[in-house]
């Protein structure tokens, strides 16, 4: 794929959202993985996603395995291979378990395709439609950045539990939901210098504009340093943002995601809920392990958002961050990683009106840790 950086001026200009690839949303998010069967385990008890199709030996596929879990609108992929070789286990040995597949839900997969390669995507595979005894599903596919790519999928001629292929996975084992509701975005990591690169490829390929109000400029404290764009589809169902590495006195948090990623990937994914102190307590009596917030992020932090609706005890007590815009305010917090290379982890948000990111609590976030590191003389 090439792109002039120098044909959209994206930090003065926000244009709009072009409307050649309707997007309706998320359709699924497919991790490669070392293990697909504990995965899928861990993907259930932990975070109460519920088991929907599964392909593999017994559905005729002979090389790779895929488990499908759901809540409410989030659907999950689980993929491991059955074979040494093929390019899934190339992706595992290079990335260790990390996110191949942001599938997009389109009316027409064939036009998506046309689309966006006409307007310089490279194709990862071209329209094709598979069936069986519940309908067709047409599916395309374009690359992104670094080895993730997005598929296209137009299922609006299919009844069936997920697609052609896969049946539906029935087990004993079913752990209630903790209340996550869709995906709220999907952040990318990429390499020096490439943010506007790829955030033109999302404006220029894919018809998305920047949201330039929010979390466009450097987020940094003395020691940690990073920059972020986000771009969004016309109906703001799909947002991207991008991160790359800035410099700072200190290695930054997505420099080490590169190298430990071997390249550019998704970061993090956003989950939305509507009641964050419920979801979260679940989550942690399940074993999720969240990042740290010192108590002296609260003890400045209704002076920065102002009045909210939540006690901010129970807030505290969960590490629940808080973050105001314009339009409202947000809640949210994140996990650490949850691969064993620190690379992937998810946020867990509740919008009470703000559409933006959180940008406020970067920033608050990393300088009550400086402060506590600063009181342990360890700075
Ligand atoms: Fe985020």
């Amino acid at each position: 794929m090439n792109t002039d950086s120098s044909s959209l001026q994206l930090n003065k200009v926000v244009p709009e959202a072009e409307d050649f690839l309707p997007l309706l949303g998320t359709d699924y998010v497919e991790l490669y993985v070392g293990n697909a069967k504990q995965a899928a385990h861990y993907y259930q008890s932990a975070w109460g996603f519920q088991p929907l199709a599964y392909a593999g030996l017994e559905t005729g596929m002979k090389d790779r395995v895929s488990y499908v879990l759901e809540q409410d609108k989030i659907r999950l992929v689980l993929t491991s291979p059955l074979e040494p070789g093929g390019e899934v286990n190339a992706h595992i040995d290079k990335h260790g378990d990390g996110v191949k597949v942001v599938a997009l839900w389109v009316d027409d997969a064939t036009r998506s395709w046309k689309e966006t390669t006409s307007r310089g995507a490279e194709s990862y595979f071209e329209p094709k439609t598979i069936k069986d005894d519940h309908g067709h599903v047409v599916m395309s596919g374009i690359h992104t950045y670094g080895e993730t790519v997005h598929i296209f999928v137009e299922r609006s001629g299919y009844n069936g539990v997920f697609m052609p292929g896969f049946r539906e996975w029935k087990t004993d084992y079913n752990p209630e939901p903790v209340g996550l509701k869709y995906i709220d975005h999907m952040v990318g990591n990429v390499g020096w210098n490439e943010m506007n690169k790829w955030c033109e490829f999302y404006a220029k390929v894919m018809g998305f504009a920047q949201l330039v109000s929010f979390d466009d400029k450097d987020i940094s404290t003395e020691y940690t340093a990073l920059m972020s764009k986000v771009m969004s589809n016309g109906n703001g169902r799909i947002k991207f943002p991008i991160n790359e590495p800035a410099a700072g006195r200190k290695k930054s948090q997505i420099e080490e995601y590169i190298d430990f990623y071997n390249g550019a990937g998704v970061q993090h994914i956003a989950l939305a809920t509507d009641n964050i102190i419920e979801t979260v307590k679940q989550l942690k009596d399940r074993g999720v392990e969240f990042l740290y917030v010192p108590e002296t992020y609260y003890e400045t932090v209704l002076d920065r958002v102002g009045d909210i609706d939540e006690d901010l005890e129970p807030l505290k007590e969960l590490g629940i961050l808080i973050d105001r815009d314009e339009e409202g305010y947000l809640l949210q917090l994140f996990t650490k990683p949850v691969l064993d290379r620190p690379t992937m982890f998810f946020e867990i948000i509740q919008r009470k009106g703000a559409q933006s990111f959180g940008k406020g609590n970067f920033k608050a976030l990393f300088e009550a840790i400086e402060r506590e590191q600063a009181s342990r003389g360890t700075l």
